[in-house]
């Protein structure tokens, strides 16, 4: 493996400049991550990769952003197989800084809200999970700022909310930079990519796909502008014993606000994105589908 690793912020600057000035280039990808890559990722940076001159792919287990301590230590850490995995999709560099790195003076005084956007859906369970998320997410946006003429950072869909919540910071804020997201991978059984798949038993895993068909329920029936009949994909959801539903929800995608009733009983139009969590065994999952 030869892909160049750097840990700090002005080796990070160092190498990206040096980069795009040998390159004659002018575009930059950041793609943001905490490790524990799997293809999802790998179809982040490859989309980097194939806009960009020179692309960073970050690797921070960023501890603002755990509510529980013992979460942030069980989160996986595997630095190795995650090197390889950018190198192959032509990732030019790893950024994989510390703690004290990030947060030199310690946890920050002064960092991003997500406000109520923050609070609803994933911020209800995970209190001060965006906060945390979109702080790191602030600075390391900063990081790998530079006179590059276009800057260019990639998110998943999978994270519908983040993606939200970080396109919203952006503009709110007045960020340099264009936000590209990036669609959900799935395994063959329709379930959605994540690095907490590891931690499924046998059976949990046979039953976890079950959220992403009653989310390609309602998108077949939004595609044929049908009423999306929420409550049948629900009863879907809970008729599996191994599945403890936490949230369904077909909202506006840029506010994330529920959509009125009567768009789930009468014939769907426009567009919307179906949000879902749930727990599978001890593992909680998020999915989503864009509908329209
Ligand atoms: O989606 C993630 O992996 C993280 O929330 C992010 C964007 C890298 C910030 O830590």
């Amino acid at each position: 493996m030869s892909i160049t690793t750097v840990t700090t912020v002005a080796e990070l600057k160092a190498a990206a400049a040096d980069l795009l000035s040998r390159r004659g280039g002018s575009a930059l990808g950041l793609v943001p991550t905490m490790g524990a890559l799997h293809e999802g990722h790998a179809a982040l940076a490859s989309a980097a990769v194939r806009a960009n001159d020179v692309t960073v792919a970050s690797i921070f287990v960023n501890p603002l952003q755990f509510g529980d301590a013992a979460d942030l230590d069980r989160y996986p850490r595997t630095l190795a197989a995650d090197q390889q995995l950018l190198e192959d999709q032509g990732v030019d560099l790893v950024f994989a800084p510390t703690v004290a790195e990030v947060y030199p003076a310690g946890p920050p005084l002064v960092s991003v809200t997500a406000g109520t956007l923050g609070a609803m859906f994933e911020g209800a369970s995970r209190p001060g999970h965006f906060d945390g998320a979109l702080t790191v997410v602030a600075k390391l946006l900063h990081f790998g700022l530079s006179p590059a003429a276009h800057y260019r950072a990639y998110f998943g869909q999978k994270d519908a909310q983040q993606l939200v919540l970080v396109r919203r910071m952006v503009a709110d804020l007045a960020f340099p930079v264009d936000i590209v997201a990036v669609p959900t991978v799935r395994a063959e059984d329709g379930l959605a990519l994540s690095s907490r798949n590891r931690f499924l038993s046998a059976a949990e895993r046979e039953a976890a796909p079950v959220l992403a068909r009653a989310l390609r329920l309602l998108g077949e029936r939004a595609a044929r502008h049908e009423p999306l009949d929420l409550d049948s994909a629900v009863a879907m959801i809970k008729s599996q014993p191994l599945v403890d539903l936490d949230y369904f929800d077909v909202v506006d995608p840029d506010t994330l606000q529920p959509l009125a009733e009567n768009c789930r009983h009468t014939p769907f139009t426009g567009t919307a994105l179906a949000l879902i969590a749930a727990r599978v065994g001890p593992v909680r999952l998020i999915d989503n589908l864009p509908l329209g």
